[in-house]
């Protein structure tokens, strides 16, 4: 893994994990990097915690995030099947300490 990558791992549908190496140098976050690999996230705000269709699921490593601002947990909020370890993944800043961090896309369908 080169230095400024990270591993980020996502569960697939049938349970299995893929592991994505992230760049942590580019400024993306969570959703752009899911996006540019081609997973199913319309992000049609564009990244301004108003959609909530880039939402993933923290299966492992959710204290290594920052803790969400309040458009985060109001967004989430609006979600009829939000979870505990529910996230806006536009709003992760890809960076060192998410190194490991295991996700699924929210609704499970990847
Ligand atoms: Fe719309 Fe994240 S892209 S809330």
């Amino acid at each position: 893994m080169e230095a400024n990558n990270i591993n980020i791992h996502v569960q697939n549908p049938d349970g299995t994990l893929t592991t994505l190496e992230a760049p942590i140098d580019m400024g993306l976050s969570l959703m752009e990097y899911l996006k540019a690999c081609e997973y199913d996230i319309l992000a049609t705000c564009g990244g301004m915690a108003l959609c909530a269709t880039c939402c993933v699921d923290v299966l492992e490593g959710e204290d290594m995030l920052h803790e969400m601002s309040d458009d985060e947990y109001a967004m989430l909020d609006t979600l009829p099947d939000v979870l505990p370890n529910s996230r806006l993944s536009c709003q992760l800043k890809l960076n060192q300490e998410m190194d490991g961090l295991t996700i699924k896309l929210h609704g499970g369908l990847n």
